[in-house]
């Protein structure tokens, strides 16, 4: 681990003040494929309205020093936008039994230390904090043969399955962003993944 990171557990008031960060890192990370997010920080102030509303909310912070390098956030199912609440509905496990974990986002030259799995280990103690049985994410799907797919690339799908997560046969959100290059918002599939705890 990087000299001088460390990563917090943070809820409430710390979470609201860390959330500009959040904005921030979102905007930088999600840049890259696969998100292609053009991002602005007038889509940040509504998408990141979900953890000032839900007292359920979590943020994981990685630190360095002062500088939030990373985070990783959760909300109740049932907090999150409805646009990710519904499709999981099909399934019959009732929503208030999920913990859903939006984005983790760590800068380049904090990867591949470790970081990630603490993010999940502390989402994953959240979760049982509030009683849930599952920890549900989404993973966004584009076209094999879409224009900007890198010839190599790295997915996440090791890490996920690693960590007991699998991919819900047929499950999928729909959410819109705008993607780099492009004028106006297109709405993605994002395929849920989940595990039991
Ligand atoms: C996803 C992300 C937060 C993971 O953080 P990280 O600190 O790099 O992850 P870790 O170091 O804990 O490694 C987690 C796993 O990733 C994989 N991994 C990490 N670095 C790797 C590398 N250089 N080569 C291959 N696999 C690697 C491994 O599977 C590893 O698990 P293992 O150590 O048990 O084998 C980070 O890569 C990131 O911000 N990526 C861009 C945004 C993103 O895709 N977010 C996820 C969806 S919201």
């Amino acid at each position: 681990m990087i000299e001088g990171v460390t990563v917090r557990a943070l809820t409430g008031a710390d979470l609201e003040a860390a959330l500009d960060g959040v904005a921030a890192l979102r905007i930088a990370v999600f840049r890259d494929w696969p998100y292609l997010y053009d991002g602005s920080l007038d889509y940040e102030r509504e998408y990141l309205q979900t953890y000032r509303d839900s007292p359920g909310a979590l943020l994981v912070g990685a630190f360095h020093g002062d500088r939030l390098v990373g985070a990783s956030t959760s909300t109740p199912m049932e907090d999150h936008a409805e646009a990710f609440a519904g499709p999981l509905k099909q399934i019959g496990l009732p929503v208030e039994r999920i913990l859903y974990g939006a984005e983790s986002v760590l800068l380049p030259a904090y990867r591949g230390q470790g970081l990630g799995h603490r993010f999940f280990d502390l989402r994953e103690d959240h979760a049982r904090k509030l009683g849930r049985t599952h920890v549900a994410f989404c993973s966004v799907k584009r076209p094999d043969d879409h224009p900007m797919r890198p010839t190599h690339f790295r997915t996440n799908d090791a890490f996920w399955t690693g960590r007991g997560y699998r991919p819900l046969e047929g499950v999928f959100a729909e959410f819109g962003w705008k993607d780099v290059g492009d004028s106006a918002e297109s709405v993605k599939p994002l395929q849920f993944w989940m595990r039991e705890l």
